[in-house]
């Protein structure tokens, strides 16, 4: 089996993250979903003890090596249609000084990635042709080269300043399994078989050499698939650049987990994936090393009132500003006074000092509309702790 080496190729032992709680969000119960704002390197590593071997699905969005930088659209109740009135903010740089500082990268986050997946599990790992050759020759060699599952093209539409060759629209998706034995429920993702098969059938008994296909069930679909990228029109649209479609991970989280599994995405981003995880009933881990990709997804995950944890590398910080905001209480409803523009705001009513325990949220609607001032807490305040976070990223403790 040809393996790829590269001559700073190597794996030391990654040094564990010290992973501190920063917050769990809607405490009523212990949360067993985790969102963690670090290096995955450390991270992961940190994770070993407890999840080796535990996770059944892993989908990972690395950087794609493009030499780009992406930055973050951030606005205050903007109006999607007019991207020129948003501000920008940092996102997250793919630079590297060549292919084999990319490869020292990527190579020990898969080796820390097979050791968690589960016996039945399967990784995706998300590229495009800056590097898919090269990663798909380290998967043969972590998972061996009989446990590739699939090529799965991600083709999509999109303006392009390329005039010297085809228009590059599409990404590739690498899929392995942990063993042979793997969970793949087709019965979850099928699709409606294309109306001209539906009549080919119905107007000739011999069509498929005699072998009629359960036309009302519906195919499992092909390995390439077609998903309009997340445009600024788009509702889900949260301004984190490279964000991807909820359609086409809900695909992939249905197909390869199950009601109750244990799901990851070590790169989550805007947090696509742990949100389509939770829709569907799914646990799941979520890394990113971006305070704004963090923050980006604790705003979707609200979207569903699951218990969280939220915890970060003590090596990564949080920015921080003074507050100038004023707080005032009365019947359990907290309002806010200031005139800083925020994202997000939370409220702990009996603060330990230790930690957070957000209660209530109020966030800013993702298109248009005014960040609630106001929210209303489920018990008579004791201590009253409030964070929040300005537009351009800064948190702000209140309190
Ligand atoms: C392609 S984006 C992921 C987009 C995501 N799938 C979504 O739908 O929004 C890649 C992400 O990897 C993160 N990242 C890069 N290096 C990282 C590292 N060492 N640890 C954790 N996250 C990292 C970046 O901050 C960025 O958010």
């Amino acid at each position: 089996m040809p393996t790829l080496t590269w001559p700073t190729k190597s794996l030391p032992d990654p040094a564990s993250a010290m992973l501190a709680d920063e917050a769990i969000v809607y405490p009523e119960s212990t949360p067993e979903n985790r969102l963690i704002l670090g290096d995955n390197l450390p991270v992961m590593a940190a994770l070993l003890p407890v999840y080796e071997g535990r996770l059944d699905l892993i989908y990972a969005d690395p950087p794609f090596f493009t030499n780009k930088h992406y930055p973050a659209r951030i606005g205050r109740g903007e109006d999607s249609r007019h991207p020129a009135d948003w501000d920008l903010a940092e996102g997250y740089a793919d630079h590297w000084p060549g292919m084999d500082s990319y490869l020292d990268f990527l190579y020990p986050r898969l080796v820390l990635m097979h050791r968690l997946l589960a016996p039945r599990g399967t990784l995706y790992l998300h590229l495009d042709w800056h590097a898919d050759a090269p990663a798909r020759l380290l998967l043969d060699e972590l998972f061996g080269p009989a446990r590739f599952l699939n090529e799965i093209i991600w083709a999509y539409h999109g303006p392009s300043p390329i005039r010297s060759a085809f228009n590059r629209k599409h990404d590739t998706i690498l899929v392995c399994t942990k063993s042979d034995d793997y969970i793949f429920n087709a019965d979850a993702i099928r699709e409606p078989y294309n109306p001209s098969t539906v009549k080919t059938f119905a107007s000739s008994k011999k069509a498929g050499f005699g072998k009629v296909p359960d036309l009302a069930r519906g195919k499992i679909p092909e390995d390439w698939w077609y998903f309009p990228v997340v445009a600024r029109l788009h509702n889900e649209r949260t301004g984190y650049p490279t964000q991807k479609p909820e359609a086409m991970l809900e695909r992939i989280l249905l197909a390869s987990s199950s009601p109750g599994g244990l799901v990851a995405d070590f790169f989550c981003g805007s947090g696509t994936f742990p949100l389509v995880a939770t829709r569907h009933g799914r646990r799941f881990l979520a890394c990113d090393a971006t305070w704004r990709a963090v923050h980006t997804t604790r705003l979707r995950l609200l979207e569903q009132p699951l218990p969280f944890l939220f915890q970060r590398d003590l090596n990564s910080s949080i920015p921080s500003s003074p507050s100038s905001f004023l707080l005032s209480t009365s019947h359990r409803t907290v309002t806010l006074n200031g005139s800083t523009a925020l994202d997000y705001w939370e409220a702990d009513p009996a603060w330990d000092g230790k930690l957070f325990r957000s209660a209530a949220q109020a966030r800013r609607p993702n298109r248009s509309g005014e960040l609630p001032l106001e929210i209303k807490l489920p018990m008579e305040p004791e201590h009253l702790r409030v964070r929040a976070v300005t537009v351009s990223g800064k948190q702000i403790e209140i309190g």
